[in-house]
């Protein structure tokens, strides 16, 4: 969704981690090997379905209820998790993942992040620009497609660019001359190709949305953590043309007719109950060594930890103090926090659970099997080594590289301005091309419009001093880029003095100025301009660390894919699933309690006395809305209450991970029963080992939402639209 989000996929997409065993709720499984490697089990649990009814391709199947939701319109990966609920389209996922499209909508007039959005009728739902709902169609194995046309001797590089070349192809063939986005994906560290095929709906609009006081109650206090008291939902539905093909926002598009909708069931869930959970996690390094723990814990957590965490805090005290821009900077805030936090509890947690020493375990074994045997030793004798080395690279590179990154381009003006280095060189190049600064002028007019909408340019400004100062007084001198060095000088280390100047004298402070200088572009006074000097220097001085951050990368993918390569030789009758790849996966448990510590018992199930519990009308996190309140005092829970209790999250034993949020937690009949939103604050490594006895997913439970939809905001056209089971 976000900028660092990205970076972080590409940081931490390389490890390689390792289970002994894979316990029951272990596992993020391919549907299309469900009926082969899970059904069994899966039915001895309490599943009531056929291997068929929950994933065909030829007939409609549960998969076909399940949404990829990305912002692009022929997507690689999905941010999160969708499901349809009714036969018109009608789709649920997290108030967290409806955000940015929630911000988006809101002003101060239409505050819909504080108050809640209710669309009373179709003809009020919101469109958007870029939500696009990608529908799995089919998944094939295409590695005898691939493999076999890749040898030891490439490099790295030679080998992407043939797997890219393959796969080029067989997309081409798959998509139905672009009817269809065709996606290939390597497994199991690039032994194993696979081929998805979607279909891609581009209007997508906004229903319904709670107030942020319920969808994100308890905030980044609570986030990652339970007990857990959160309405975490949002609403909206998938359009297409008339004849049902997909179609961009048009007046005329009609609801979606869904090949499969879930039911909603309002049975309410008891502990060991079954529990499956469909959706699109996006990573997971299972796989990782030991080198690779220690790497995230000492070298890439600390630095993301300091400089997120200095950038939120220069945000949140403008936020605080302007409904304006808290709204403006509302989502970025949120992803940012979340990030955060999820680095303090991963790190926290690899240590405390001595994630380290399992590791070592794994790998010792897989020597002692590697030197029982001439060619195994001649073929794997020096990946962990392989391994070690790229690591202690990476270790050196990444802090450089962060530094960069998130602190020197940490300011939204600096990427801003970046931005614009295109248009320097074709105004330059004007004789030869009168037409394309034109063009391009155009389009950066609307991408101002865009920028500064969620722009405030005195926050941004703080944030380039503190994160400059923070840069100064954190990375050794040795490693400044010279104009680093100049800038420390030049203002005797007063960063404050500095934005301000970039600030003062940039056209890239606010719109009037940027559309002013379109007006009247000219290369040199682009060229004169601070920021964009200073953006200049920033992206070589980052092309020069992604350098050697990227030459630790090359070995850690070779070395990765033969660890993997090994590690399954070694067991082979162990049933394996690869890491989360953004591709579809299903996981199935239990409901189920845990034992956060010593002597502490967490009950698997919260109820709405308990958002009373936690109300701190002096906290924003923790208020309350009068209207939930009035709920409360009177009971009035209807069909979703029982003895006067209304249940609202309850945990499972289920396995995911990021972009599983809003998936749907569904119950042995096919029916849902809450939706997925977080992880658990113990077992926050669980991303790069797998936790049996602490690792639980956080779910909303149905009566939660159906309750809030209806008692609250008064939305029975939604009910009425959905199939209800009692
Ligand atoms: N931890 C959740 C996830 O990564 C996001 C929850 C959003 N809530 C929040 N307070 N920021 O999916």
């Amino acid at each position: 969704m976000k900028k660092f989000v990205l970076l972080f996929t590409v940081l931490v997409s390389f490890g390689t981690s390792l289970f002994a065993f894979t316990p029951p709720d272990e596992g993020m499984w391919l549907p299309m090997f469900v009926d082969r490697l899970n059904y069994v089990d899966m039915q001895k649990m309490g599943l009531h379905l056929t291997a068929d009814e929950i994933y065909s391709i030829n007939n409609s199947s549960l998969k076909d209820a399940i949404v990829g939701l990305s912002t692009q319109s022929k997507p690689n990966g999905y941010f999160c998790t969708a499901e349809i609920v009714s036969d018109q389209g009608l789709m649920f996922t997290n108030h967290h993942c409806g955000f940015d499209v929630i911000q988006q909508h809101s002003s101060l007039e239409h505050d819909y992040l504080r108050d809640g959005f209710w669309a009373m009728e179709k003809a009020d739902e919101l469109p958007n620009d870029a939500l696009t709902a990608s529908f799995l169609i089919r998944m094939e194995d295409v590695t005898d497609s691939i493999i076999p046309f890749l040898n030891d001797s490439m490099s790295e590089g030679q080998r992407s660019a043939k797997v890219g070349e393959i796969s080029a192809r067989l997309k081409k063939q798959a998509s139905e001359d672009g009817k269809y986005n065709v996606v290939v994906k390597g497994f199991f560290g690039g032994n194993e190709y696979y081929l998805f095929v979607y279909n891609v709906y581009e209007d997508v609009r906004l229903v319904g949305a709670p107030p942020s006081s319920i969808g994100k109650y308890g905030g980044d206090t609570d986030n990652w953590m339970w007990p857990r008291h959160t309405g975490d939902f949002s609403i909206f539905r998938v359009y297409t043309a008339p004849d049902g093909s997909s179609a961009k926002y048009s007046e005329d598009n009609v609801p979606l007719k869904p090949k499969h909708y879930l039911p909603v069931s309002i049975k309410g869930v008891e502990k060991n109950d079954f529990a499956m959970i469909w959706g699109y996690p996006g990573s997971t390094n299972r796989y990782m060594t030991s080198y690779g723990v220690d790497f995230n814990m000492n070298k890439l957590a600390p630095p993301l930890i300091d400089l997120l965490g200095k950038k939120l805090e220069i945000m949140k005290e403008d936020m605080d103090a302007s409904q304006e821009v808290r709204i403006k900077y509302a989502s970025t805030y949120a992803s940012t926090a979340n990030g955060w936090k999820y680095y303090i509890g991963q790190s926290r947690g690899l240590k405390k659970l001595d994630v380290i020493t399992k590791k070592r375990e794994i790998e010792n074994r897989f020597t002692n099997w590697v030197d029982a045997d001439e060619a195994r030793k001649e073929k794997y004798g020096g990946v962990l080594n392989e391994l070690k080395e790229g690591y202690l690279k990476a270790g050196e590179a990444v802090g450089p590289l962060l530094y960069i990154n998130l602190g020197l381009m940490g300011a939204d003006i600096i990427g801003y301005a970046n931005g614009f280095s295109q248009y320097e060189q074709q105004l330059k190049d004007v004789k030869d091309n009168p037409e394309a600064p034109k063009q391009t002028a155009e389009g950066l007019r609307e991408s101002a419009k865009e920028h500064f909408k969620d722009y405030n340019a005195p926050t941004d400004q703080k944030i380039l001093a503190g994160l400059y100062e923070m840069y100064a007084t954190d990375v050794p001198e040795e490693q400044w880029p010279d104009f680093f060095k100049d800038i420390n000088k030049k203002y005797k280390g007063d960063f404050d003095k500095f934005a301000a100047e970039i600030f003062e004298k940039s056209i890239f402070s606010s719109q009037e100025k940027v559309d002013a200088f379109l007006d009247k572009p000219s290369a040199k006074k682009l060229a004169k301009d601070p920021a964009y000097k200073l953006a200049n220097e920033v992206m070589s001085a980052l092309m020069g660390a992604v350098g050697g951050y990227q030459g630790a990368q090359t070995a850690l993918s070779h070395g990765k894919r033969l660890f993997v390569d090994g590690l399954r030789k070694m067991d082979p009758n162990m049933v394996r699933y690869p890491d989360a790849n953004s591709t579809m996966r299903l996981t199935y448990g239990k409901v189920e309690d845990y034992y956060p510590a010593d002597a502490v018992h967490y009950d698997y199930v919260t109820h709405l006395y308990g958002v009373m519990q936690k109300e701190d009308p002096d906290n924003p996190e923790f208020v309350v809305a009068p209207k939930l309140k009035e709920l409360f005092e009177s009971k009035d829970y209807g069909r979703y209450g029982k003895n006067d209790t209304l249940n609202v999250c309850f945990l499972t034993t289920n396995d995911i991970t990021g972009g599983n949020s809003g998936s749907p937690v569904i119950n042995g009949n096919g029916e849902l029963i809450g939706l997925a939103f977080d992880g658990n604050w113990e077992a926050m490594s669980g991303d790069i080992a797998f936790e049996p006895e602490l690792q639980r997913t956080i779910c909303v439970d149905t009566r939660y939402v159906l309750f809030i939809i209806d008692k609250y905001a008064g939305a029975h056209n939604l009910i009425e639209e959905m199939t209800i089971v009692e």
